[in-house]
């Protein structure tokens, strides 16, 4: 992969920004995210928080299984129009 690659496509931030962060010492999800806004954009990740755990995982040596996946805040996937319309609230 070059490193002008943009692997956060939401936020377009490439391969070259999230290496020179880990190289800086921030080797973990969280601490990428919070300083590139990366899986951060309009699908919350899904496109690319992964793409980033692996290269972490290389620049690192952390196995992938001891990468702590970042947190999500919901709502966790879009949902429609019609489905909110035909929402009925216990309220009522
Ligand atoms: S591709 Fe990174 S937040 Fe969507």
């Amino acid at each position: 992969m070059k490193q002008n690659t943009i692997i956060c496509r939401c936020e377009e931030i490439t391969e070259k920004e999230i290496i020179k962060v880990i190289e800086q010492g921030y080797h973990s999800l969280d601490e990428i995210k919070r300083l590139l806004r990366c899986g951060m954009g309009h699908c919350q990740g899904r496109s690319c928080t992964m793409i980033i755990a692996r290269i972490l995982s290389q620049k690192t040596g952390q196995p992938m299984s001891k990468i702590k996946i970042t947190t999500s805040r919901p709502p966790l996937k879009p949902i429609s129009i019609k489905v909110l319309s035909e929402y009925k609230s216990h309220e009522e």
